[in-house]
């Protein structure tokens, strides 16, 4: 395997692809993008998954070419997409939380190639713009920094369902995509143009916890016997935390409000991984769907295929779940590309990010992308629920630098990701001048205290218009949220400590 360092071709031709240079003498490619959620992008690794099978995802790394460190520009569906689909980083279209993204009429990539004369289809899971998800999902973001600590999400939990030939479980994820291997044929044999078809599945990401009620977030691994026969459970291992104490302040907030600082078995820790990989499997699958539609009609040859994520899962490492991190699990993306002109089996060990995908990054002029040479770093950001200090993440080189807020008031973190894999060894301190020259090399990317400041400002500003429309029901509405059982210990505390919160920043 031809390994590709700095200039990646694999992400020039990517970028020649979607932008306009693609060469007059050659037919334009079809472009079909899967982009699942939640899936850890570790998994696509050569030379496989040794805890699932993944035939799909190993088809296309062994055809095309495999991103080796893509990451997510913030681990959050909607800003996360938001980047995806608009090219830029989230501050800049202050996508600061899954109900604060982009405007609906936004131009994405999409429309670019719209506007070139592609054939364009979106299916399933697109969740980019502003206004989506719960009101408890919201109203979380908006009080990060009122200093309580409620748990908001269900306890993480196993169920398994049907038998070993239930294989359709996450039934809209099947629908679309049948729908999208409908459409494939159709196109095939009614346009002269090429296509570019967007399918958004809503797998692996964990289902609702019905017995929690309505409000409930998404904390159960559910799958059937016949995905999980596709994981090696025997392998699986215990992923090692720190102990509660010792965990950075921010990642305390973190477990604890996802519910997860209680005690928890390793049968119980395996389980809910390996439910997690047998859903990977089922996104799997689903992709094989797509795969399958562009094979038998011969269009796979000249079709570039792309599977990606909006982020990772830690399933459990670091004494979480869900997303919401910079930790690999959570921030580290699957990227494949498999297309015409592309070499198989090519791993890309380039850092690069979702904005990455974005057509005009080629015509701009703000140097991002100069001479089509990617910068060595990536950038992610958090500014949404569950963390209570915005995040900024930079990868670069060996390094993962972690800062936060104004870069005073929360200790940063610094990880070797090469040498330290599982990250439990935050050597800030013991390598203050990576630090310097990282936090440097941030602040010039964005002012980070700046953004965290605007962040705060539009949390008040969004939270005291939403108990606005509440009227008299406010009392009522908060506490009732997912948080409703914390919550009415003490709801008169509760609702002072957001009070407080107000006034202070006056
Ligand atoms: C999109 O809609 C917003 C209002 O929601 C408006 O301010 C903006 O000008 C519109 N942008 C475009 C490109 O039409
Ligand atoms: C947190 O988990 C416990 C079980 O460990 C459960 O009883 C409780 O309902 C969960 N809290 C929320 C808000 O879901
Ligand atoms: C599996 O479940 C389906 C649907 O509930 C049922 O029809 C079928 O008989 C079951 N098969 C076996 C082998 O138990
Ligand atoms: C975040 O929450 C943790 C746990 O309550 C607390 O120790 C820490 O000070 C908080 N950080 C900020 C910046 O509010
Ligand atoms: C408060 O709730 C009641 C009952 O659900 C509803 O009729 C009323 O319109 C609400 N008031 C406001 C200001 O939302």
């Amino acid at each position: 395997d031809a390994v590709m360092s700095v200039k990646a071709s694999a992400l020039i031709f990517l970028l020649q692809v979607f932008g306009q240079s693609w060469s007059q003498n050659r037919p334009r490619p079809n472009i079909v993008m899967v982009m699942s959620d939640a899936f850890d992008g570790r998994l696509t690794f050569g030379p496989g998954s040794k805890f699932v099978q993944l035939p799909f995802v190993n088809y296309l790394r062994e055809l095309g070419a495999t991103f080796l460190n893509a990451y997510t520009n913030s681990p959050i569906c909607c800003p996360s997409r938001a980047a995806m689909w608009s090219g830029q980083f989230v501050h800049l279209t202050q996508s600061w939380n899954n109900y604060k993204c982009l405007d609906a009429n936004a131009t994405t990539w999409m429309d670019l190639l719209e506007a070139n004369g592609y054939v364009t289809k979106m299916m399933g899971k697109l969740d980019y713009t502003s206004g989506g998800h719960s009101v408890s999902n919201r109203v979380e973001a908006w009080t990060r920094d009122v200093p309580f600590l409620l748990r908001q999400e269900g306890r993480p939990v196993t169920k398994l369902v049907g038998n070993m030939s239930t294989v359709r479980i996450m039934g809209t994820d099947w629908e679309n995509a049948d729908k999208a291997a409908q459409w494939i044929h159709q196109r095939a044999a009614s346009s002269e143009q090429p296509f570019a078809l967007y399918l958004g599945l809503n797998l692996p990401h964990p289902y609702k916890t019905e017995s929690l009620g309505s409000t409930a977030g998404g904390s159960t691994f559910l799958t059937s016997p016949y995905w999980l026969e596709k994981v090696s459970s025997e392998l699986i291992t215990v992923p090692k935390w720190l102990p509660l104490a010792a965990l950075h302040p921010v990642d305390y907030y973190t477990t604890y409000t996802k519910n997860c600082t209680g005690s928890f078995t390793e049968e119980e820790v395996r389980r809910i991984r390996a439910f997690y990989y047998a859903m990977c499997a089922e996104a799997d699958a689903l992709l094989g769907q797509v795969i399958a539609a562009l094979r038998e009609i011969r269009l796979l040859g000249n079709t570039v295929v792309i599977f990606t994520a909006d982020h990772g899962e830690l399933a459990m490492e670091h004494r979480q779940f869900y997303k919401m991190s910079m930790y690999e699990g959570s921030s580290h993306v699957p990227l494949l590309i498999m297309g015409p002109g592309l070499k198989s089996g090519m791993q890309v060990n380039q850092l690069v990010s979702l904005v990455d995908l974005y057509p005009t990054v080629l015509g701009e002029e703000d140097g991002y992308f100069s001479k089509m040479q990617h910068p060595d770093w990536v950038l992610s950001e958090y500014h949404g629920c569950n963390v209570n200090a915005s995040t900024y993440m930079l990868r670069s080189g060996r390094w993962k630098y972690i800062a936060y807020a104004d870069g005073l008031s929360v200790p940063p973190q610094l990880f070797d990701v090469t040498r330290d894999k599982e990250e439990l060894h935050n050597v800030v301190l013991k390598f203050p001048n990576v630090r310097a020259h990282l936090d440097k090399r941030l602040r010039s990317i964005i002012d980070y205290p700046e953004v965290s400041t605007t962040v705060h400002l539009y949390n008040e500003k969004a939270f005291i218009a939403w108990q606005h429309t509440l009227g008299n029901n406010y009392s009522k509405v908060i506490g009732s949220l997912r948080w409703h059982v914390d919550w009415q210990k003490d709801a008169l505390a509760n609702e002072r400590a957001i009070d407080k919160w107000l006034s202070d920043s006056l």
